[in-house]
């Protein structure tokens, strides 16, 4: 028997459905324009990795995508470019491939982006939202607008990768309360309920609910920081082998590493790049711009381990008090600007121990925000999993070759974040704003 929210919305009626909709589509439109906006056409156009795509190519794929979903099938309309089709289509090219190819131009993409939208709400006055599961709940709706989100989270990796002065701007985030918080929080061992099958736009991969047993473990109360961090430096932990696993020793031997991504030595300091700044290293910062190698490497260095995925989503959403799965740490209630650092409000983690209001009922804080967390767990379906709408969203991707991430990133939106969502990626990923935080299993007298 699971036990998660019945249904999670305030959204409640057609109306409200459809203007929430036309509500985050707009959100998130504002967001894509100010990443593309932020730079001239020639910048656009340019490779500014082989890891990532021109920026013009993401915009452009986002009009694609929404096309194809919202235009073409929700709405039954005529194909707007229908030519361009394979140009944007993820998995006929790779990254390193797209510059090469003939792309709609920052002019033609961005008519062509907003061609697509004014026929998506022109169609959203009228479409049935219930009778067929792509559009109950306007699913596919949030599937397109968590798609762009998540292609915003890609460009501003990309910014964080472009050579240059500084392009975006931000406030700071708030600071680390001053209450002096317990290195590590205890989980004890039980059932909980993982997954959801309520939340209206959860993607395929999240889906179904369904009960796990969790032994009892200690997770960090926070992410680990670039000063803890440091000291793993300091202590030769990237020159020992011991620490790595065979893959990760070969990859940090490869890649010839020595610190995360972005940093380099200024005398004795360690100073960072940081969306065109270049600073010192802040000593009370998450770290992040570290590999899930570079992650369990420090992890047995300190004589802990990595979370498991499990382990992870009980600390985050399990509320002893009602036996329940939250949406979030902090409750039910969607997440705003006092609970956690996320949307690209902030261009950087906040320090570790900030954000008190986003605790989860065990004591973790900033599991939703700041930095993607690494886990030990690889990418597999729950049991039960369907794919939905297609097979290459979550299904493709099954197997040991992604690790899970959770938690979301500060550029990652409240709209593709949630305590049941699963990011993935290859273990040697360093250009995503990904940290960690470190866990152990207890021994039999701790449990007592
Ligand atoms: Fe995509």
């Amino acid at each position: 028997m699971t036990a998660e929210t019945a249904h999670p919305w305030a959204v409640q009626g057609d109306d409200a459905l459809r203007a929430h909709v036309a509500e985050e589509l707009s959100r998130t439109r504002q967001r894509s324009a100010q990443l593309t906006d932020a730079v001239d056409d020639e910048d656009l156009e340019r490779q500014h990795s082989p890891l990532m795509s021109p920026l013009v190519w993401d915009l452009a794929h986002i009009g694609s995508q929404e096309e194809l979903w919202l235009v073409r099938d929700v709405g039954g309309r005529e194909a707007v470019r229908p030519d361009i089709d394979d140009l944007y289509d993820a998995f006929q090219h790779p990254r390193s491939d797209r510059p090469q190819l003939p792309l709609l131009g920052p002019t033609e993409a961005r008519e062509y982006v907003g061609t697509v939208r004014t026929k998506v709400f022109d169609l959203l006055d009228g479409v049935p939202l219930q009778g067929r599961r792509l559009v109950d709940n306007a699913f596919a709706f949030g599937m397109i607008v968590q798609h762009e989100q998540q292609h915003d989270e890609t460009m501003l990796a990309t910014h964080q990768l472009r050579r240059g002065e500084p392009a975006l701007h931000a406030e700071p985030p708030p600071p680390a309360d001053d209450r002096a918080l317990p290195a590590e929080i205890v989980v004890p061992a039980g059932p909980f309920t993982m997954g959801t099958s309520t939340e209206p736009w959860a993607l395929d991969n999240e889906r179904p609910a369904h009960d796990v047993r969790v032994e009892a473990f200690a997770l960090d109360t926070t992410p680990v920081t670039n000063g803890q961090f440091q000291r793993f430096i300091d202590a030769g932990g990237y020159r020992q082998q011991q620490w790595w696993s065979p893959d990760g020793w070969a990859f940090v031997q490869r890649a010839e590493l020595e610190a995360p991504r972005f940093w380099f030595r200024d005398g004795d300091r360690w100073m960072r790049r940081r969306f065109g700044h270049v600073e010192p290293v802040p000593a009370n910062e998450p770290v992040m711009h570290v590999s899930y190698h570079e992650a369990a490497a420090f992890s047995a260095w300190a004589g802990k381990r990595l979370p498991t995925e499990r382990e992870w989503e009980k600390a985050a959403r399990f509320d002893p008090s009602s036996g329940r799965s939250r949406r979030y740490p902090w409750g039910d209630d969607d997440p705003g600007p006092d609970h956690a650092n996320l949307g690209q409000r902030h261009l950087r983690p906040a320090p570790a121990g900030a954000y008190p209001h986003g605790e989860a009922p065990c004591g973790a804080r900033q599991l939703i925000g700041d930095v993607w967390e690494w886990t030990s767990s690889d990418f597999r379906p729950y049991p039960g999993f369907t794919a939905f709408p297609y097979r290459e969203y979550s299904e493709v991707f099954f197997g040991p070759d992604h690790q899970v991430l959770r938690g979301g990133s500060f550029g990652t939106d409240r709209a593709a974040c949630r305590g049941t969502f699963r990011n993935w990626d290859y273990p040697i990923r360093r250009q995503i704003f990904t940290g960690f935080r470190c866990a152990r299993s207890l021994s039999r007298d701790e449990i007592g």
